[in-house]
């Protein structure tokens, strides 16, 4: 048995220790906000946060998270996550949709830690979330104007 937090719920889980966190999140507890894209590492579509910081969940073993605290998108709260899915519904970001929880994940992680940044820093930071739509000039759009959001 493996207990960790998620969204602020103590979760124990009877799963395999090499079990990926995301397969945990999907299949076991049932919140699908969570996306499987490339279960490699590559796409960002699994995106959560480990202690507010991004990770990979189909890179992240559930036996590598025990005792820590997990988000996923349906636990996000706070003010960068508020102005981030606030600028994503006035800047109409998502095109599909299928890379948008972990966009938003990555892009909350960004302005928690940095209220301002540059595009430089913007790229830098999403640089490992792919969007097979092209949505990265909306996105680094969006994420000025949650900046702004922020500041308000
Ligand atoms: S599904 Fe995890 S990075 Fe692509
Ligand atoms: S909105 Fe379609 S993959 Fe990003």
């Amino acid at each position: 048995m493996i207990t960790f937090t998620l969204n602020n719920e103590t979760r124990s889980v009877d799963a395999d220790p090499d079990t990926p966190l995301l397969w945990v999140i999907r299949d076991e507890i049932g919140l699908t906000g969570t996306k499987f894209g490339c279960g490699a590492g590559l796409c960002g579509a699994c995106t959560v946060h480990l202690d507010g910081e991004p990770v990979r969940s189909c890179q992240t073993l559930i036996s590598d998270i025990e005792n820590q605290n997990i988000t996923t998108i349906e636990g996000i709260d706070g003010k960068a996550a508020k102005a981030v899915q606030t600028a994503w519904e006035d800047i109409q970001v998502p095109q599909c949709g299928y890379c948008q929880s972990g966009q938003i994940m990555s892009a909350t992680s960004l302005l928690s830690q940095n209220p301002k940044p540059s595009d430089e820093q913007i790229d830098e930071a999403m640089n490992g979330n792919v969007c097979r739509c092209a949505t990265y000039v909306r996105i680094r759009k969006a994420i000025h104007h949650a900046s702004d959001l922020m500041e308000a």
